[in-house]
């Protein structure tokens, strides 16, 4: 097609769409389209968008004004800029953006990137285009593959989608709708995707998926594998040092995964593991198929093969019929595991949801209960974070630091290291011995020189 004209994507929400926005942009590429970082000189832009909370949502629409005015500019000077909406706001509202945004081309769900040169196609020669069918190819089958070079100028950590959707139904959630159903990737196919990664340069990959433990998808042997078997089979690719994986559900968390946490030394100690809320009543009213019990259960057998695990999770306050106690309960649960860290959310009720249509707790409540809860999460979070104090930890170092000479890289436990360090250690593991904490990123000397090694079996905290 044409030479080079200029792509613009920017992400909201979840890893999942930061994954699905690269996929886009290699989609484009054979079509002459170069990714930018500057809006301004862009021909076309991908919103790819988020709907899981009410402002999620809202912050597509605002961005949407800034890039009218774009668009108008554009026109001005007689150059015509393309402006599409991709993702799950797309897929929930669908033509409504249109109606409400004119500035937009374009509007595609999750399911139909890969049909994005078409849409384009038409949206180019003028016309309007809406694409939020679930089709029943599946996407994955066309993705498009980048060259070495994009892979490089992503980083040495990379994401991949192995599972996509939810069968969970928890009722405040809208990812069953928006992403649909429960699929797993065949395990050829995440194979070919991380071996390539890892001859661009690639050490660490975070396998992910909305629900991802609930991963079951075929395997070479024509078998259904399991998470923790496909975590083992990726361990023994050349390159890959570091493994990761989210966001999993408590109750999939079974005993082969947790026996993973032992027995792959690979897999991070480290685990996403949303609870959303510390009360039985709540969480039986979120449809979260566990109990307080049960998910403390899970975390004792997780520490009980890894001791050292950073643990962290999402929480939910002001879900309908919280009360006070509901609320204690939850506070006490944070106390309890300790956790590394965490998301906290006010409830956002979301159309078509069951949770929608419940009698909803008052604004102001929420927002205690959230500023409460935060100053808890933000406690364990620093204590976290001083037990590292004096250790020696491994590091995998990403990109530069802040300052010159400086490099940041990440923990086991995903914590933020800036240690001085040269830029030929990009791609490396090193270890670190930690000697300032920060409250948003750690600072460390350089211990021992990079070895090409899995390094860390866990030392215990
Ligand atoms: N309101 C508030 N938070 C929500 N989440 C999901 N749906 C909602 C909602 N309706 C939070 C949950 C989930 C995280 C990704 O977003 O905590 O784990
Ligand atoms: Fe949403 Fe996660 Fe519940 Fe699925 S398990 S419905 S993605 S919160």
């Amino acid at each position: 097609m044409n030479g080079s004209r200029k792509l613009y994507v920017k992400s909201f929400g979840c890893q999942m769409n930061v994954y699905d926005s690269q996929r886009m942009a290699d989609t484009l590429a054979p079509k002459g389209y170069d990714e930018t970082a500057s809006i301004e000189d862009a021909d076309l832009v991908i919103l790819n968008t988020c709907h899981i909370r009410e402002k999620a949502a809202e912050k597509v629409y605002s961005e949407l004004g800034r890039v009218r005015r774009l668009k108008e500019a554009a026109a001005a000077e007689g150059r015509r800029l393309v402006v599409a909406v991709a993702g799950c706001v797309a897929q929930a509202e669908g033509a409504e953006i249109i109606r409400r945004s004119p500035a937009v081309d374009l509007v595609f769900g999750p399911q139909s990137y890969h049909r994005l040169p078409d849409l384009l196609a038409r949206a180019e020669r003028g016309g309007k285009a809406v694409d939020t069918e679930f089709p029943i190819d599946a996407k994955f089958d066309h993705l498009a593959v980048p060259s070495i070079a994009a892979t490089r100028a992503r980083g040495v950590a990379a994401y991949v989608t192995v599972q996509e959707g939810c069968d969970k139904f928890c009722t405040f959630c809208v990812v069953p709708y928006t992403r649909g159903a429960e699929m797993s990737r065949p395990v050829s196919k995440i194979v070919a995707e991380v071996e390539r990664l890892a001859g661009a340069g690639v050490r660490e990959v975070t396998l992910i998926g909305q629900n991802v433990n609930a991963y079951h998808g075929e395997g070479p042997d024509g078998r259904t594998w399991s998470l923790a078997r496909l975590l083992e089979h990726v361990a023994q690719l050349s390159g890959i040092e570091r493994l990761r994986y989210t966001t999993s559900h408590p109750c999939d968390m079974n005993d082969d995964l947790i026996a993973a946490h032992r027995d792959l030394p690979k897999v991070m100690p480290q685990l996403h593991l949303p609870v959303q809320s510390g009360s039985d009543r709540v969480l039986a009213a979120m449809n979260r198929r566990h109990t307080r019990a049960d998910y403390l259960a899970t975390v004792d057998r997780l520490r009980e093969v890894c001791p050292d695990l950073a643990l962290t999770s999402d929480f939910i306050v002001g879900f309908p019929g919280e009360t006070e106690d509901d609320f204690a309960a939850t506070l006490s649960l944070v106390d309890e595991v300790g956790y590394s860290g965490a998301f906290s959310f006010k409830y956002s009720p979301r159309p078509g949801t069951p949770g929608a249509d419940m009698k909803q707790v008052e604004e102001r409540i929420k927002s205690n209960r959230l500023a409460r809860l935060q100053q808890a999460i933000d406690e364990n979070q620093a204590a976290f974070n001083r037990r590292c104090l004096g250790r020696t930890l491994d590091v995998l170092f990403e990109r530069p630091g802040r300052h010159r000479g400086q490099l940041v890289g990440r923990s086991p436990y995903l914590q933020p290291v800036q240690v001085e360090a040269p830029a030929s250690f990009i791609g490396e593991i090193a270890e670190v011995s930690i000697t300032e904490i920060a409250s948003n990123s750690m600072f460390g000397v350089l211990a021992r020189a990079p070895a090409r090694q899995p390094a860390f079996l866990g030392a215990g905290a």
